[in-house]
């Protein structure tokens, strides 16, 4: 006789959004990926898994963004100055905004409801990448 337990979807909202703050909207990332396939995948993979140009998630990137003790703010900084590596600096800043919140999505940071920013990217210089999630399920940590 619990009816409504049983109908609660399972999206429910509830813990997760403590831990971690959401950075970008999901729709954001979407524009993202299509960015990303346009400029950034013939070097780094249609799955950020790398061809010319490094890997852009995984363990490889994880370990050497948690060496380097890389935080959000600097790779949007790297990213939007250097990238892509041979037009350098082409995309517009929503562009770049974008395919930020494509790739922090795809190293475990979760979705929100607000769009990643400029203002909320100055916030961030101390926030680490990638989320502490996503090392914390990635395994071979140390
Ligand atoms: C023409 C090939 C090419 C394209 C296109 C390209 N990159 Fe790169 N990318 C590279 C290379 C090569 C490096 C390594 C550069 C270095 O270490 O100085 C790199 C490095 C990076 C890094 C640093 C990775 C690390 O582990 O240090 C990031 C992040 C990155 N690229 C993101 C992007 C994004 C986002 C785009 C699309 C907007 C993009 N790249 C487009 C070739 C490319």
């Amino acid at each position: 006789m619990a009816p409504l337990a049983a109908a609660r979807p399972a999206t429910g909202q509830s813990a997760a959004s403590a831990t971690t703050p959401t950075l970008y909207s999901e729709e954001q990332a979407n524009r993202g990926e299509t960015v990303f396939a346009e400029a950034c995948a013939r070097c780094h993979g249609a799955d950020l898994q790398g061809i010319s140009g490094p890997p852009l998630s995984g363990p490889i990137f994880r370990q050497s963004a948690q060496f380097s003790k890389l935080t959000v703010s600097q790779l949007f900084e790297f990213v939007s100055r250097q990238m892509p590596y041979d037009t350098p600096g082409s995309l517009n800043r929503r562009q770049y905004l974008d395919v930020m919140a494509f790739i922090l999505g795809k190293n475990g940071f979760p979705a929100g409801r607000s769009s990643l920013t400029e203002e909320k990217l100055a916030t961030l210089k101390l926030m680490l990448f990638p989320a502490a999630a996503a090392t914390a399920t990635g395994g071979g940590k140390q």
